[in-house]
């Protein structure tokens, strides 16, 4: 009798058990489910931050149900009226390209070729794109990175726009205020479109009356340097510059200077150095340095969608200086024909921004913030849209349920980046610039630093500020695309600001 009833017992007690740990775990499950469509000011769980002076969020209307008169759409956050000065129609196919030879890979290309045209503007330009999306599977659009464009024009499918689907057409405009090295890229399903190449830089030369902030050695020397846009993508196991693989050979003669914009498109940093001469960092993520001192044998790390401007001049003796970009190609910048030394080893020393350049004045007083925030990246089992595994999470929580920061126009907001997640993470905030106030709880000490696009190691605490001036819902995420997809993304939204587009499997919206 024992021996009948116990195999019944142990059944029953094993499904007993087997019901506690599924149970919870459905309800994980389910609950993780982001919905099939939701708009992004619903979906997570709002923040006001902390500080010393948090400023009245009141009179706007909120998520949580303020006077919805006074609401802006994204909508109606638009550049001004007017004739544009630089007008362009870019248009993206998937098409087969040959990025060297015998390598034909699919690809996605603007205007015929991926990059697409590099996008030239001078400061104070309004600048008009017709995007056309001629075969682009399931939708794109064209968000203006590093920009700080009104928020109508930036480009994220489900939150300031939808994807434009095939045979649609979308136009962008914004006035370029600041001069710098930027890029474009599609923001509807980023993580593969970027990836095949819907991208491209943008270049915006200075104001004629405007001087460099270098210095006269530095303007001297910009005068009659030449300009060399160098935006580095890996297409599957081809890396290119400029879209071609190999070396991009800059012919100028001995002694002229080049202006060379690195613009890093792919998830990873990509160190750069030079060989064969010193340089000077000019400017990082579109900004100048202030007084950037010349250096020799030190590797500037560049992020995921970050710039670095170089200025390098060519070696008197006619040899030629290798701009070198992760060891994989370099820009050569010398005579036709020059000897260039092969390419050289990363050198042990790399530059840290923290302490480069001098001093100037940042234009908002960090210390007198309205609101402060912390962006805690970490990450942690569980379910993600219904997928289990380890996720990222954000002051942790997973996606969609990760914070809305929430602003005022006009706030000097802080945000602790604390990044305890186990990998880095290069994080980029839309509309806006940070300025760097300290890593690890190091002071900055060198020229403001001011990114877009900010390589946050694993363990590393920085301190950043900005001044809340350009109203809208922005998106606040890893540029390591893929981390985007798994849900390292959150959105700094001001009060009032709402928007009629919806994110979701049913939305065709699918931004990361
Ligand atoms: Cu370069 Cu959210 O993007
Ligand atoms: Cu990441």
């Amino acid at each position: 009798m024992t021996a009948d009833r116990s195999p019944v017992l142990r059944r029953v007690v094993a499904g007993l058990v087997a019901a506690a740990v599924l149970v919870p775990l459905l309800l994980l499950w389910q609950t993780s489910r982001a919905p099939g469509r939701f708009s992004v000011t619903e979906a997570g769980a709002f923040e006001r931050g902390s500080g010393p002076r948090v400023t009245s969020l009141e009179g706007h209307a909120g998520h949580d149900g303020g006077s919805a008169p006074a609401a802006t759409s994204v909508d109606a956050l638009v550049a001004p009226p007017g004739p544009p000065d630089v007008t362009i129609t870019l248009t993206a196919r998937a098409e087969r390209v040959q990025l060297a030879p015998g390598t034909a890979t699919d690809a996605y290309t603007v205007n015929g070729s991926t990059p697409g045209p590099t996008l030239r503007a001078a400061q104070g330009d309004l600048v008009e794109v017709t995007f056309v999306n001629e075969s682009v599977p399931g939708g794109a659009t064209l968000h203006w990175h590093g920009i700080d464009v009104p928020n109508a024009a930036d480009g994220v499918a489900g939150v300031t726009q939808d994807a434009v689907p095939v045979g649609g057409s979308h136009t962008y405009r914004f006035v370029a205020a600041d001069a710098g090295t930027y890029w474009y890229h599609s923001h509807q399903v980023s993580h593969e479109q970027v990836r095949k190449g819907l991208l491209g830089a943008v270049v915006v030369s200075p104001a004629r009356d405007a001087s460099p902030a270098g210095g006269s050695e530095v303007a001297r020397l910009l005068e009659g340097a030449v300009d060399v846009p160098a935006l580095v993508h890996r297409y599957g196991a081809v890396r290119t510059v400029q879209g071609a693989a190999g070396d991009l050979p800059v012919v100028v003669p001995p002694g002229t200077a080049a202006r060379v914009r690195v613009i890093n498109s792919d998830n990873g940093v990509l160190p750069v150095w030079v060989s064969g001469a010193s340089f000077r960092l000019l400017a990082v993520d579109g900004t100048d340095v202030h007084g950037p001192p010349e250096v020799r044998d030190q590797a500037v790390v560049v992020p995921a969608g970050g710039r670095a401007d170089l200025l390098v001049v060519a070696p008197a003796d006619g040899s030629a200086a290798r701009v070198e970009l992760g060891g994989a190609s370099a820009v050569v910048v010398g005579p036709d024909g020059a000897t260039t030394s092969s390419p050289t080893r990363r050198p042990t020393a790399t530059l840290d921004l923290l302490a480069y350049g001098t001093p100037a004045p940042l234009g908002l007083d960090p210390d007198a913030a309205d609101r402060t925030f912390d962006y805690v990246i970490g990450r942690a089992p569980g379910f993600l849209d219904g997928k289990p595994g380890m996720h990222w999470t954000v002051n942790g929580h997973t996606y969609p349920d990760v914070p809305m920061f929430e602003v005022a126009q006009g706030d000097v907001v802080r945000m602790r980046i604390d990044n305890r997640s186990g990998g880095p993470h290069p994080m980029h905030l839309h509309g806006h610039h940070v300025v760097v106030l300290s890593r690890d709880g190091v002071p900055a000490s060198g020229s403001p630093w001011w990114t877009d696009s900010l390589e946050v190691a694993d363990g590393e605490v920085y301190d950043v500020a900005f001044l809340a001036d350009n109203p809208g819902i922005w998106m606040d995420h890893c540029h390591n695309l893929p981390h985007a997809t798994e849900g390292l993304v959150a959105h700094l939204m001001y009060a009032g600001v709402t928007t009629p587009y919806l994110l979701g499997h049913e939305t065709g919206n699918i931004p990361e």
